[in-house]
């Protein structure tokens, strides 16, 4: 655990979920240049406070005591938040959280916002605050300098007003931003993506995507290759009456496996609230009359053991700033807890990964199911 130093008081933080040799903090210079901020500028931290992507709670339970809301679009950032606070004797209802998919209920009297990784999530979030900000609303976002581009400052000057940034310090800069009033562009999000034309399949299915869903603008080329070879494969020559879709984003991989299994029941798990949500629209839009579950959670952590048949999955090579192989790692550990003997875990992945190696020390089998240059597509079995 380590202990940030910020003007409003020590807090002792962690990264979520915790690891036992993890040297990252759970915190950035840009979380520090905001409390200095606050503090210098005098800004009351009174009145009603929105803070946005705080990654695993560090601004929220270091300004916890002025009650604010804190909105993000990530099942992990919630569950840091709720251990934060924990571990600093806050109560939890000092900190209120709210999804991506939700807004505020009252007129906003300070905004902070950690730019996200994603442009489009920042623009749709600007779109989803903006009805709540007054003139009077004060506007600060903070990131390392290298996430602030000349595009990120425009997407406030057109939404926002007149915006400026501040001197980097410890390499992170914050930008202000003055409320103007203006002719608001229309929001772009969900963007819709046609299906049509994929050989995967000859349904003609229009995916919704949220601003914040993997590949939202054209389908990846790793889970077409997946997708193919589920096909090709004839998958549904195995029986599978569960079926999980590990990572979902917008669940294309378990609407194609619907397909494939029409008795099955489906299960869309995703970290991303937006993506569990645009799984949800996709598959109902696609099976009215199927019934399916949809959770946010950490890789596969709450389902019960033992309980599937089939899991599908097309890892994430990152989590939130952070790039490694640690979450496939803890997808394929949690996969062979939930699958049922026999069950099959089915992975694609860049070639360069390794995940065959993973796999087979975990499950003691793996088989190359296809290949190309860039993608592997293998399957494990649980013994
Ligand atoms: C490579 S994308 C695959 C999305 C989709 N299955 C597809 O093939 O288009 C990986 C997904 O894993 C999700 N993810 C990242 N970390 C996660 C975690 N700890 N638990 C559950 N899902 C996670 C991401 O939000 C992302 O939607």
């Amino acid at each position: 655990m380590e202990q940030l130093n910020a003007p409003q008081g020590q807090f002792n933080l962690n990264r979520f979920p915790v690891k036992p040799k993890d040297t990252l903090r759970a915190w950035d210079a840009a979380d520090e240049y905001i409390l200095k901020h606050l503090d210098n500028s005098l800004i009351a931290t009174d009145g009603n406070i929105l803070i946005m992507n705080d990654s695993f709670g560090a601004l929220s339970t270091a300004l916890a005591h002025a009650k604010p809301t804190m909105l993000s679009d990530s099942y992990l950032a919630e569950q840091g938040l709720k251990q934060n606070l924990e571990q600093n004797d806050i109560t939890p209802g000092q900190v209120c959280f709210i999804n991506s998919l939700q807004t505020p209920e009252k007129p906003l009297d300070l905004v902070l916002i950690k730019i996200p990784k994603s442009h489009a999530m920042l623009e749709e979030q600007l779109h989803r605050i903006r009805p709540f900000i007054r003139p009077s609303t004060i506007i600060i976002a903070g990131a390392m300098s290298k996430m602030i581009h000349t595009n990120t400052l425009r997407l406030f000057e057109r939404i926002i007003g007149p915006t400026k940034t501040s001197l980097a310090v410890k390499k992170a800069r914050l930008i202000f931003s003055d409320v103007e009033e203006m002719s608001l562009p229309e929001n772009p999000y969900p963007l819709t993506l046609d299906l049509k034309g994929e050989q995967f399949t000859r349904n003609h299915y229009t995916l919704s995507n949220h601003a914040n869903v993997f590949s939202r603008e054209s389908m990846d080329i790793g889970s077409r290759f997946f997708l193919q070879t589920l096909q090709q494969e004839n998958i549904a020559s195995d029986e599978a009456l569960s079926i999980i879709d590990l990572g979902c984003g917008n669940g294309v991989v378990g609407l194609i496996a619907a397909e494939h299994f029409p008795n099955a029941h489906l299960h869309f798990v995703d970290e991303s609230y937006m993506a569990v949500d645009s799984a949800r629209i996709n598959f109902q839009r696609a099976f009215p009359e199927r019934e399916a579950c949809f959770t946010a959670t950490d890789c596969l952590s709450g389902l019960e053991a033992n309980s599937a048949d089939l899991i599908l999955n097309n890892p994430p090579f990152h989590q939130q700033n952070v790039v490694g192989d640690f979450i496939a790692q803890q997808m394929f550990r949690e996969s062979k807890k939930v699958l049922k003997k026999g069950g099959a875990l089915w992975v694609v992945g860049n070639r360069h990964l390794g995940y065959h190696t993973a796999l087979k020390r975990l499950m003691g089998n793996c088989t190359l199911v296809a290949g190309n240059k860039k993608f592997v597509v293998l399957k494990a079995v649980k013994r």
